[in-house]
């Protein structure tokens, strides 16, 4: 039987008050469903499963009512359809002569899946569902994960154990623990799924042939019934690699033909496949760079190959110089997707989505927004997210991270005056693009809980939620989730709370200070080192010396970078004075003593954060123990485990930075604690 870690945030805990089971019992004894949804969609087999667990009866499916109170699905007509479309829903209780009953009606089947599982998170969380009326549609129309699975099993950045997917260079045999992530996925709004990492290596270039699609198209199955559609990352060298091309020259006629003909292959086998996911010109990925063509000509390429399939080009802007020599000031690793992309606006086709990571860095506890959100106007862009803790504690440290992407949507591009905040860049509202949404890498693995640290899945879950609906708060998420994975006990639900919402900022407060990133450890990224990365060929310096820390990405003095905002974002984060605290050494060089907002020095600022990160750190642990006896052990044991690491962990954090930057500086705490 799956334990309590497994089954993650779809617990259907039996409701142990008889009155309450018994209102649920009533309306859902009966479900009532018109011929054209079946009794065996996933959807229905959802609520099956979870009414016997959670209500102890099986749900009879019928045409017509066979008791007074009833739960009734349908699907949507005329303007209520319009209105909806495929993914939304509407639930709401609807007095009858003889009782009451409950609609669940649908755009299409993936509404229907998406307002079951809702309708499950009412039963878990004890709601009444005898006065609702919800109405429920996604935002944004791409909701995906990105798998960073290798075909060998392994997983780049993943910290949860091997693949779920792959096994010695082959597609799983079983796939019920892929069916259990799409459910998962689906219960909290995905709708597209990469499965393979964005670095495509040999094995996985040949996904796309013919020999090994049919394996690829077991895969695309499961996750069709769920609403998911299966894209694949591609390798831009494939036409070579394994079409025997002797270019993959992307306006080369050969080529493109090649790109056609595998298309079609492709749909034979999956005929709502998704599209590409292309990291081209990206930390040596091959790319149309080889060829003297630019990204533009690359996407359309394969947009047009895809496109008579209604297929899909996400192209990712990760493009920098990884080769970069420290020594050369003038070169910014921020600059780069901007300076690269912008030039094209307009220039990529229908089909084509460019896909930006959420700063112009890589993922880093603090960075800026990216500045390409707001900055074409006339290409389909969708958000990227990095679910999976690479820099963030690796899900050995507790790092929730919805409060972080919630900050990134709510940023004012001014793009089109105030107002034109991230989250309507990437649902496309703002500038009327076609194809608009989010991706993110996701943070799971074949551990029994999924994601390692089992509150690691409270990252998963609010990614799905949040996409769904940005309006939605972090503290909801976080609630939402605590209750339907641990329960409604109060007690639980407050503490846990408070650790989740307050976990970004401790790991912030202990780490890289004042949005100035890296300073871990070269390759892994686990644990500090200071200058792991500052003589290095990536263009993550901070330029700390005896004097002063940050870099000088300004336009009169520095790179410039802060010009890429519009304004007033440029001129706040050009000028050191109004510069927002958090992301001052991101944007400016200053000495240590330089005052911050806050009223403290650069350097006591340092000190102090280290050292309350690391006091906070220890907050959890005795947090989490408070509710020892409160949670199964089986979940209880492992999290303090890891807790207890992150708590030492945040220790050696603490002194590895104060103590480099008291030697660097020679400036004494001010109040007198250790530093070594
Ligand atoms: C980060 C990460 C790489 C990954 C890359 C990407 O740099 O460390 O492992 O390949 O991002 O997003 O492509």
């Amino acid at each position: 039987m799956a334990s309590k870690a497994y089954k993650a945030w779809l617990q259907y805990e039996r409701i142990e008050q008889v009155g309450i089971r018994n209102a649920y019992i009533k309306l859902l004894g009966n479900v009532v469903l018109p011929s054209e949804i079946s009794e065996y969609s996933p959807a229905l087999r959802e609520l099956k499963d979870a009414c016997r667990s959670m209500l102890g009866i099986e749900p009879l499916a019928s045409e017509r009512p066979s008791n007074p109170s009833y739960t009734k699905f349908g699907y949507a007509t005329g303007s209520e359809r319009e209105q909806l479309r495929d993914e939304g829903y509407r639930i709401h209780s609807v007095p009858t002569d003889a009782g009451t009953c409950l609609s669940l009606v649908a755009g299409g089947p993936s509404g229907l899946i998406y307002g079951v599982f809702h309708l499950l998170r009412l039963i878990g969380s004890q709601a009444s569902l005898s006065d609702i009326d919800i109405r429920e549609k996604p935002a944004s129309e791409l909701r995906m994960l990105n798998q960073w699975d290798n075909a060998d099993g392994s997983i780049e950045r993943g910290y949860a154990g091997q693949s779920i997917f792959y096994y010695n260079d082959q597609i799983a045999s079983r796939l019920d623990r892929v069916r259990d992530y799409a459910r998962l996925a689906a219960s909290v709004g995905i709708n597209g799924i990469a499965i393979n990492n964005v670095n495509v290596h040999k094995a996985e270039t040949a996904f796309i042939t013919e020999s090994l699609l049919p394996e690829v198209s077991r895969v695309a199955d499961v996750f069709r019934s769920y609403g998911i559609r299966l894209f694949l990352s591609v390798n831009f060298a494939a036409p070579i690699q394994v079409g025997g091309l002797a270019t993959a020259d992307p306006l080369d006629p050969g080529v493109c033909q090649w790109w056609k003909q595998t298309a079609k292959t492709i749909y034979d086998f999956i005929p709502d496949f998704g599209g590409f996911l292309v990291k081209a010109d990206s930390e040596h990925r091959p790319g149309p760079f080889t060829y003297g063509r630019d990204h533009a000509d690359g996407a359309n390429m394969l947009a047009d190959a895809l496109a008579p399939h209604r297929g899909i080009v996400i192209w990712r802007c990760f493009v920098y110089n990884c080769m970069q020599d420290w020594r050369d000031r003038s070169t910014d690793r921020a600059r780069a997707a901007y300076d690269h992309f912008t030039p094209l606006d307009g220039k990529f086709k229908d089909n084509v989505i460019l896909q930006i990571k959420n700063g112009p860095m890589d993922f880093q506890v603090r960075e800026p927004v990216s500045p390409l959100f707001g900055a074409m106007t006339r290409t389909n862009q969708v958000m990227e997210f990095q679910v999976t803790q690479e820099y963030t504690g690796q899900q050995r440290h507790l790092c929730y991270l919805v409060p972080q992407w919630k900050e990134v949507l709510e940023f004012d591009t001014h793009a089109k005056g105030s107002g034109s905040l991230v989250k309507r860049v990437a649902d496309g509202s703002l500038f009327g693009t076609k194809h608009s949404g989010y991706a993110a890498v996701s943070n799971i693995g074949d551990d029994d809980n999924w994601t390692g640290h089992t509150l690691a899945q409270a990252n998963l879950y609010g990614y799905g939620r949040l996409i769904w609906n940005p309006d939605l708060s972090a503290e909801r998420i976080a609630d939402e989730w605590i209750r339907q994975t641990f329960g409604n006990e109060e007690r639980v639900v407050s503490v846990i709370s408070r650790m989740l919402m307050g976990s970004w900022r401790t790991y912030e407060n202990y780490t890289a200070p004042l949005g100035v990133g890296w300073m871990v450890a070269p390759n892994h990224h686990y644990g500090p080192d200071v200058d792991g990365y500052e003589y290095s060929r990536w263009g993550t310096y901070h330029f700390a010396d005896r004097d002063g820390i940050g870099v000088d990405r300004t336009t009169g003095t520095g790179t410039g970078y802060s010009a890429q905002y519009h304004a007033p974002n440029s001129a706040v984060y050009n000028d050191v004075t109004t510069c927002p605290d958090e992301l001052l050494l991101f944007f400016h060089h200053v000495p240590y003593t330089h005052r911050l907002h806050s009223g403290l020095t650069v350097i006591q600022h340092i000190y102090d954060t280290h050292f309350e990160g690391a006091e906070q750190a220890n907050g959890l642990l005795k947090q989490w123990s408070e509710l020892e006896g409160l949670i199964d052990s089986a979940r209880f044991g492992p999290v303090r485990e890891r807790l207890r690491e992150q708590a030492e962990h945040a220790k050696h954090w603490r002194d590895v930075i104060n103590t480099y930057f008291y030697r660097k500086s020679g400036v004494p705490d001010e109040k007198g604690r250790t530093i070594y």
